[in-house]
């Protein structure tokens, strides 16, 4: 990208995003080449009166890591959520378009939330492990579904420990409170909460905000495991953490999608000003 634009025109495109103008957003060939697993179409949602998300058409890659990025308030977290219909939570919440899981609606509103949540796996940007021991915080979405069998269940939690990179920090104290752990490993506790339901999608909001280096290095590790067998959405403000472990990544701002390309063409040479600003860090 060239350096040479000046700062004004860089931003003029999001001037007139902020004054309300339409703008359509680049998406990039390979973007829409990409099998995908999620789509979200013409989607729009507003809380109360005020609109967070204006007309939002992205494809969501299958076993991929695809990165949502942009500015505090642009709507990244609300549009996490509209994926596993965390939004009918709050009641000042309306929604125009839909969201597709393998061509099926997700806000329709016959859809099975809870059947639909088991197919989502969702972690926040503090870890929430519950008050119970570690073995019962990861079994805990096959608890709900009755599952009784003894077997089973400590086949899944080593299982899903295990595919969170935790089994060998935690085997010999299964049956110690998650909440004894550091907040690395909750985090990964929480994590292996999320797979162990077998979900097609992981949605990490900001998953390592809350840790260390070497905590975040572990998690980004484990995304980078993971991809292939899941299709990870993940929100992150951190644009190194974005470039290493995503391959797709997308710029929001304001409630509307900028840009959405490879990761690599993202950072390196995005086809716009806009998006190349924010991504070396000239504004937001
Ligand atoms: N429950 C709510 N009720 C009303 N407005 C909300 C609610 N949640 C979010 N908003 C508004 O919607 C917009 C998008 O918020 P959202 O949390 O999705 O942003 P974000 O991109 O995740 O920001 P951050 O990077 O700070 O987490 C903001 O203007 C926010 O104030
Ligand atoms: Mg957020």
């Amino acid at each position: 990208m060239s350096q040479s634009h000046s700062s004004s025109s860089e931003v003029s495109r999001l001037e007139l995003i902020a004054q309300g103008q339409d703008f359509a957003p680049v998406i990039h060939d390979a973007v829409l080449r990409e099998e995908k697993v999620l789509e979200i179409k013409n989607f729009n949602l507003w809380y109360g009166d005020k609109q967070a998300l204006f007309n939002i058409n992205m494809p969501i890659p299958r076993g991929q890591v695809t990165a949502l990025v942009g500015p505090s308030g642009c709507g990244k977290s609300t549009l996490l959520r509209c994926v596993n219909r965390m939004n009918d939570l709050i009641d000042t919440v309306r929604i125009r378009g839909d969201i597709f899981l393998n061509d099926q609606s997700i806000c329709d509103p016959g859809v099975d939330v809870i059947e639909l949540r088991k197919r989502m796996g969702m972690v926040f940007q503090k870890p929430n492990p519950f008050p119970m021991s570690i073995f019962e915080n990861v079994v805990y979405p096959l608890r709900i579904d009755g599952e009784r069998s003894r077997s089973v269940l400590e086949g899944v939690c080593e299982h899903s420990l295990k595919g969170a990179a935790i089994w060998s920090e935690v085997k010999d104290r299964l049956h110690e409170s998650g909440l004894s752990l550091s907040g690395g490993q909750q985090q990964r506790l929480c994590i292996a909460r999320a797979i162990a339901s077998e979900p097609e999608v992981l949605l990490l909001d900001e998953p390592c905000s809350a840790l260390d280096p070497i905590a975040t290095g572990k998690i980004e590790d484990l995304i980078r495991e993971l991809r292939g067998e899941y299709s990870i959405l993940i929100v992150t403000h951190n644009m190194q953490q974005a470039s290493r472990i995503s391959d797709y990544t997308a710029f929001m701002y304001l409630g509307r999608l900028v840009e959405y390309g490879p990761t690599v063409d993202i950072f390196t040479k995005p086809q716009l000003a806009e998006t190349n600003a924010y991504v070396t860090g000239r504004f937001g």
